[in-house]
């Protein structure tokens, strides 16, 4: 094994770190012993004044986060390119430097770059970032700022929650390809994450953007627009009316954040049938599933385990979201599902993201077999979201 050749580029990595130009490292062709371990990222940040290396660990299903002082990032990065890890693409303002690892032996490539600038490695820019300017007319509208367009104290909660939306959707919404992009918030409700998402999107990220909040609520409807209106939004508008009602076509992603129970089926199934490139769902209530999870039909192997309501409303939950997932990997999206907001705001906090990967029908003997496997152990007649696919 060329150790000399790891130390090396192990060397450069620290420079970067040090020098501030490192902008981005990438480990990928993983062979160690953790399951579904796909790639890692690593970028600097600095934590309350401390320098770090921050890890992003992409799983098949899941990212985990780890931010480690330059010592410990430095050993973990020496025992994943020795033992875990093929492939290593180091960028930095200056050069690109690519690391390959065929058995014991070892190739480095370093190839010069100009243009770059370093990004930003302050930890707490993001949580201010999409929504910095906060002498805002939406924000106002919505109670967050006062009229001095000071974020108000009682409000501090719902502002930090609407920058993570934003910071969990936007670099979704950017990964669509093309100039513009079309989004439907469906259950838009007042539309917190639309008017946050639009004002990033249009006016810091620059990306040609059309959203449009579907509402049962015409009240809500009509104070979406007057607002968005007096924002000048040219490209946000909402309409009244049910989800199963809206024309979709078109769309690029589809969105619906706590629609009330099969309200998230109604948007899944529209984004599916647009061919939407991004649908991202927050399920709500779980009560279609719970129904018939409570009348007895389940595997009598799982009686203890849907004994108390608590458990039976926590399984109804697993259940009906895996089944969604299941049924958009059948229809051609990659999912993901993962926590976007704290438990201390709400314990409805799982979000169901899914790309649109083109391979339409990908193992679909496998997954429809999960399905009925899933649904014969619950005492699942049927899933809504299923009905709505057969249509
Ligand atoms: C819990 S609120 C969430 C609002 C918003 N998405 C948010 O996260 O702040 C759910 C909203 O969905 C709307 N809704 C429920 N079912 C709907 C349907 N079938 N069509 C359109 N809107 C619906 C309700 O009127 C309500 O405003």
């Amino acid at each position: 094994m060329s150790t000399e050749r790891i130390e090396e580029f192990l060397s450069a990595v620290k420079s970067a770190f040090a020098a501030n130009t490192l902008i981005k490292l990438k480990l990928g062709g993983y062979h160690g012993s953790e399951p579904d371990l796909k790639s890692v990222d690593v970028k600097k940040i600095v934590a309350k004044g401390v320098e770090k290396f921050s890890f992003t660990f992409h799983y098949k299903t899941r990212d985990i986060i780890k931010n480690l002082i330059q010592p410990e990032a430095i050993g973990h990065l020496r025992t994943a390119l020795t033992d875990e890890f093929r492939s290593a693409q180091l960028a930095t303002t200056e050069l690109d430097v690519s690391f390959e690892r065929n058995g014991d032996k070892v190739r480095l490539k370093r190839s010069e770059v100009a243009g770059r600038s370093a990004p930003s490695t302050d930890h707490n820019r993001a949580k201010n970032r999409p929504l910095s300017e906060t002498n805002k007319p939406y924000l106002q509208a919505l109670g967050i700022t006062g009229k001095d367009g000071v974020v108000r104290n009682d409000a501090q909660d719902k502002f930090r929650q609407i920058n993570k939306m934003v910071e969990i959707f936007a670099p979704l919404i950017q990964a669509i390809p093309g100039d513009s992009v079309t989004i439907v918030d469906m259950g838009a409700g007042k539309g917190y994450l639309d008017f946050a998402l639009y004002d990033y999107l249009a006016n810091v990220a620059h990306r040609p953007v059309g959203i449009v909040g579907v509402e049962l609520r015409p009240a809500l409807v009509s104070d979406g627009n007057a607002t968005a209106a007096a924002s000048g939004f040219e490209g946000l508008s909402f309409q009244a009316g049910s989800i199963m009602d809206y024309d979709a076509s078109g769309a690029d992603a589809v969105i619906a954040l706590h629609a009330c129970d099969t309200a998230t089926d109604d948007a899944i199934y529209k984004g599916i049938a647009a061919g939407a490139a991004l649908i991202a769902v927050a399920p709500c209530c779980h009560k279609q599933i719970r129904r018939q999870m409570e009348a007895g039909a389940a595997a009598p192997v799982l009686e203890g385990l849907l004994r108390h309501g608590i458990f039976m409303e926590r399984q109804a939950e697993m259940v009906t979201d895996t089944l969604r997932a299941l049924l958009l990997e059948l229809n051609g999206y990659r999912t993901k599902v993962f926590e976007f907001v704290s438990d201390a705001h709400t314990p409805k906090n799982n979000l169901i993201v899914a790309e649109k990967d083109g391979r339409v029908g990908r193992d679909r003997d496998a997954i429809l077999a999960q399905i009925a496997d899933i649904k014969a152990m619950f005492g699942v007649g049927q899933h809504y979201l299923e009905g709505l696919l057969q249509r």
